[in-house]
């Protein structure tokens, strides 16, 4: 999330009044309406970006170690298949599952330069230290950025391959992910690099849902941290300790929803906002969705904004699924 000031080494997209303009007009839109939503991105101030570290290293929470598992695999037929002079990754965090991307990219062919984009200052900060004392001949840029709005602004230039890691695309409603899929394609012509992405797969809800709400509570800590934010950023007064975590898997949509719910009757006021909003007891604000993905329909979703898929990969389990694609 963006300081008051620009920290060294990182170049800042994120406009001034980002916080004041954005996050306001998300939580108006969010909470004037019925059922209550917010979204995801506001999760990530500093508290935010280290719980959700916290998260990637719990037991129940698969994915990050899937996904590592299925990079350790198959880096080296993704880098060969699609060689490039730049990895831009988006919503990068700690950048810590990208080192297998950098290695089989370098062995690969010509890699020179590593992109992080985040919409985090700190994730951005300690990502670039650890990244440039790892690769100190590499060329590593740290963009604080939005990359649902400020796609348009990011770098262009060389053969690239941009990256969209740890099943963030899931965090996206449909119809946002079908505009993001095509803002994408619009960043990146016939010729001109490849899209990797992964995604999340269908499995039991015996699985997901303890994914979601972990014994130690880390993940219900996460997902309140929403509330601290608003309370820090809009000088609003939710009781934080008075909304319960609530994971469940929505098996029509096949997506966990992340919810807070309301313990007792309360009206919140958010000055920041000019707002006061009231929940019933029981009531329930959604605050992430985590769509989990079929690679045969996702190679569609890709297909429909433009791309053709070159190779969709997995870990040994099956559980999480890289899809690599070029514009076509
Ligand atoms: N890719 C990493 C981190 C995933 S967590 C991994 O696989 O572990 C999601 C990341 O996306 C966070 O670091 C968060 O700050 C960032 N993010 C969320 N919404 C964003 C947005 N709109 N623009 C840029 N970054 C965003
Ligand atoms: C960042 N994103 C892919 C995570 C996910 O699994 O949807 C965020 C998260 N929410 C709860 N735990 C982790």
């Amino acid at each position: 999330m963006s300081d008051a000031f620009t920290p060294a080494g990182i170049t800042h997209y994120l406009p001034p009044d980002f916080l004041a303009m954005s996050l306001r007009r998300d939580v108006l839109a969010g909470l004037g309406k019925s059922p209550k939503t917010l979204p995801p991105k506001w999760f990530y101030d500093q508290r935010g970006s280290q719980l959700f570290e916290r998260i990637t290293l719990l037991e129940e929470y698969y994915p990050t170690r899937a996904e590592r598992e299925a990079l350790e695999l198959h880096a080296e037929d993704i880098a060969a298949a699609a060689p490039a002079e730049t990895l831009m990754e988006l919503g990068s965090g700690s950048s810590r599952k990208t080192p297998l991307l950098l290695d089989a990219l370098a062995a690969a062919g010509p890699l020179r330069r590593y992109i992080a984009v985040d919409v985090s200052d700190s994730a951005l900060i300690a990502a670039r230290k650890e990244l440039a004392a790892l690769y100190p001949a590499l060329d590593l840029e740290a963009v604080a950025a939005d990359f649902e709005h400020q796609l348009h602004l990011l770098p262009h230039e060389g053969c690239r391959m941009i990256a969209f890691l740890g099943g963030t695309i899931g965090n996206f409603e449909p119809e946002d992910r079908h505009q993001f899929l095509r803002s994408i394609r619009d960043c990146l012509r016939p010729g001109e690099g490849s899209l990797l992405i992964g995604t999340d797969l269908v499995k039991p809800p015996s699985v997901l849902v303890p994914a979601y709400d972990d014994a130690e509570g880390v993940t219900a800590e996460f997902n309140r941290n929403v509330l601290r934010v608003l309370n820090a950023e809009l000088g609003a007064d939710f009781d934080v300790d008075a909304f319960e975590h609530v994971a469940l898997w929505n098996e029509r949509e096949e997506w966990i929803e992340m919810r807070l719910r309301a313990t007792r009757p309360m009206r919140v006021r958010l000055p920041g906002v000019d707002l006061e909003v009231d929940f019933a007891a029981g009531e329930d604000l959604r605050t992430e969705i985590s769509a989990k993905f079929r690679p045969e329909r996702f190679a569609a979703d890709l297909d429909e904004a433009g791309f053709g898929v070159v190779g969709q990969w997995t870990d040994a389990a099956g559980r999480f699924g890289l899809t690599l694609a070029e514009p076509r």
